[in-house]
């Protein structure tokens, strides 16, 4: 139930406002039959990477994970190219933004919310993706866990945002795409939307989501 005024939404950003699938998608021709699995393990591994070196207590940034969760793809899926490597490489680092992104955040800015990005991606990562997409002028701020040097969904990222937003975590909501984020996310105590896309089965039970939506077109009309 939510009770409290919402001040600032706050948006993951790989998934949910950045197509993760984007990059092969632009290669798709070049890359063979196989490029969507090729594409699944890809993501897979750059998030598995993300959460086992925060449980090991060490840390790379995300472009390092991405790289590494790359050549892991090439070398479980040989059919794929390793020429497309740079070009691939090029795509995810001005990663297409979904078709609804740009016109939903300015439909919330012009209410007068704040808007932000709060992402594992690393800042460099972040600026090229949200200026190639023209997202940019929308955001207040872009928030990388590069600042504390762990992923989330440990709870000092989602601190980030009341820590430099300067508000508290009720007043903010927070939508992801990523089922595993929503949870980090609510049990923060942000009011989270989960943009279930791909219909997913609902999982966490403990933590869930304010609202469920099956695109980023719907958050204006939520009434959050
Ligand atoms: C991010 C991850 C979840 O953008 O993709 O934080």
């Amino acid at each position: 139930m939510i009770n409290v005024k919402a001040q600032a939404y706050v948006f993951d950003a790989y998934g949910t406002l950045f197509d993760v699938h984007a990059a092969l998608a632009r290669h798709r021709a070049e890359a063979g039959p196989d490029a969507e699995r090729f594409s699944e393990i890809w993501r897979t591994k750059q998030l598995e990477y993300s959460w086992t070196l925060t449980l090991a207590g060490a840390y790379l940034d995300f472009w390092t994970l991405t790289e590494r969760a790359l050549d892991y793809a090439f070398a479980r899926v040989p059919s794929v190219s390793r020429a497309l490597r740079p070009k691939l490489l090029d795509a995810y680092f001005q990663l297409d933004a979904f078709p609804d992104a740009s016109a939903t955040l300015v439909a919330l800015k012009t209410r007068g919310l704040r808007l932000a990005i709060l992402s594992n991606g690393s800042p460099q990562m972040l600026a090229a993706a949200a200026e190639a997409s023209d997202l940019a002028a929308s955001l207040d701020a872009v928030l990388s866990v590069d600042a504390v040097r762990v992923y989330k969904p440990r709870p000092e990222v989602y601190a980030l945002v009341t820590d430099r937003l300067g508000i508290r975590a009720p007043e903010v909501v927070f939508v992801s795409s990523n089922r595993w984020d929503v949870m980090g996310a609510a049990s923060f105590g942000f009011n989270a939307v989960w943009v279930n896309r791909g219909r997913m089965p609902d999982e966490y039970p403990h933590a869930q989501p304010s609202r469920v939506i099956a695109a980023l077109a719907e958050l204006p009309a939520l009434g959050l």
